[in-house]
């Protein structure tokens, strides 16, 4: 049932059949360690902390709401990615998943390049002091102004992703006298999604140029064309918060059948393939992702095992990770305002942020997890629904989760696994004021993006 067609009645939003949440966990008070950053720890008294510093202090320090980021887990991922990979492929973080001058900092300190898919991404990156040529250039309509800095500054590579802006690179790159690095991105017809994903003949998206019908091939013959373009590759990225391997199986099967045939036609060998990201990441107990190590394995046996049997050299790999490295490292914490017990139905607990700290249960039905952090408790589970202070009632920060029947007002409650989508989507609904991003890191907490003020608000607003 699509959240569109959701029936009337009193459990608004319920979109899932009923009983779907699982049985609480024995011990309320246990942190499940496969969603919460790897520094989270409950101490002797109870309180939980991260980095070795209790969250009752940082709420102190820092308010809430507010997510705290974890950096050694943020720099171990970036490093497990790394070195899982190898020295003969590359692994961009995707920007959009959560981009801050500091994050550019640890990618650029632990090696990692960078994907980009707007200028301010760009501009972020730049500021940070990435290399352009670390930079990986994407978007379905980038602007002129984009391209032209994007070609100017020299990055990396620009991921080509229709007919018009082949030309249009080339154009611009022509005319500044320069040669762009360029990916094509094509549609290979397999769309992805945690634990399935689709095949289609056309896929109905606006993304990339598809495979069927020889139009990925066409737009090969047309960038090899043209002076202004490099074309070093075939980019795909089939989804997200794929657990699956078979769908990059189909998708690394159909973009080296491309290679194969552009090797045919014009006795080229394109260098390099990208498989991008959408690697999954526990939200709850419930989801099982896989290490690193075991995605490039399966990746890398899947792209050799096809081009030798097309006999093509085995090209360079890169990925686009952008949830699997900074989701699971952070938290939102928020202090719990008001209780509502629904007689027969469930207990609402109301937080001080909601559906614009986090958009993603509101939008795509995703679900989290939640614990009590400021403090233990005995009590007997009890169902709640955690919702912000949005005047909305699909503003759920997490639809069914159990927390200790003696919750209170003014308790300290975190939902684990919000490092990826939940601040770069942040919004300003209700003027509230997005909260701050705190890193973490052995015993010392710092501020990475500041908490929005009122003045922040009023700036944009010009009378
Ligand atoms: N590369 C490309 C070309 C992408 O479009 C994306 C994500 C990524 C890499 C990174 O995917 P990741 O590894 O983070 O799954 N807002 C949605 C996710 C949108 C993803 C868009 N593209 C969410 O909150 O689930």
């Amino acid at each position: 049932m699509s959240r569109s067609a959701h029936p009337a009645g009193p459990r608004h939003a319920d979109v899932y059949p009923e009983g779907h949440y699982t049985a609480p966990a024995a011990d309320l008070n246990l942190l499940d360690e496969k969603v919460w950053a790897r520094s989270v720890r409950r101490d002797d008294e109870g309180v939980v902390s991260v980095g070795g510093l209790a969250v009752t202090r940082l709420a102190e320090e820092f308010g809430t709401p507010a997510y705290f980021l974890d950096e050694s887990d943020f720099r171990a991922r970036c490093r497990a990615w790394a070195d899982a990979f190898g020295p003969d492929a590359d692994v961009f973080y995707a920007g959009k998943a959560f981009l801050s001058r500091a994050v550019v900092r640890w990618l650029r300190e632990e090696g990692l390049n960078l994907d980009v898919c707007s200028g301010g991404e760009l501009t972020t990156a730049l500021d940070a002091g990435m290399p352009a040529e670390r930079i990986a250039y994407h978007g379905n309509n980038k602007s002129v102004e984009e391209i032209e800095r994007a070609v100017r500054v020299g990055v990396g590579r620009i991921v080509l992703d229709s007919f018009q802006e082949i030309v249009r690179v080339a154009h611009i790159a022509q005319s500044m006298g320069k040669r762009q690095r360029v990916q094509i991105r094509v549609t290979v017809g397999v769309e992805a999604h945690t634990h399935e994903f689709i095949a289609t003949a056309h896929e109905d998206q606006k993304f990339g140029i598809a495979l069927a019908d020889g139009q990925a091939a066409e737009a090969v013959r047309r960038a090899l064309r043209l002076d202004g373009l490099e074309l070093i590759g075939i980019h795909s990225h089939i989804g997200s918060q794929i657990f699956d391997m078979a769908g990059f199986e189909v998708s690394a099967r159909r973009v080296v059948q491309l290679l194969a045939e552009v090797r045919d036609e014009h006795g080229v060998e394109l260098p390099e393939i990208d498989l991008g990201g959408g690697l999954g990441i526990a939200y709850t107990s419930e989801d099982d992702p896989s290490e690193p190590h075991h995605i490039a394995k399966a990746l890398n046996e899947i792209v050799s095992r096809e081009c030798e049997s097309a006999g093509l050299a085995t090209p360079r790999i890169s990925v686009e990770p952008g949830r699997a490295i900074v989701g699971p490292t952070a938290f939102t914490l928020y202090e719990v305002g008001t209780i509502k017990p629904l007689e027969g139905l469930r207990t609402y607990v109301s937080v001080d942020g909601g559906m614009s700290d986090n958009i993603r249960t509101a939008l795509y039905d995703a679900e989290y997890s939640v614990a009590l952090v400021s403090r233990t408790s005995d009590a007997a589970p009890m169902l709640v629904r955690v919702v912000g202070k949005h005047c909305e009632s699909g503003d759920i920060v997490v639809r069914d989760a159990f927390l200790p029947a003696d919750l209170a007002p003014g308790d300290l409650i975190a939902v684990p696994a919000t490092g990826a989508y939940c601040r770069s989507m942040a919004s300003n609904y209700n003027h509230s004021l997005r909260p701050p991003v705190v890193a973490v890191n052995d015993g010392e907490a710092r501020v990475i993006v500041r908490r929005e003020t009122e003045e922040d608000l009023l700036r944009l607003d010009v009378g």
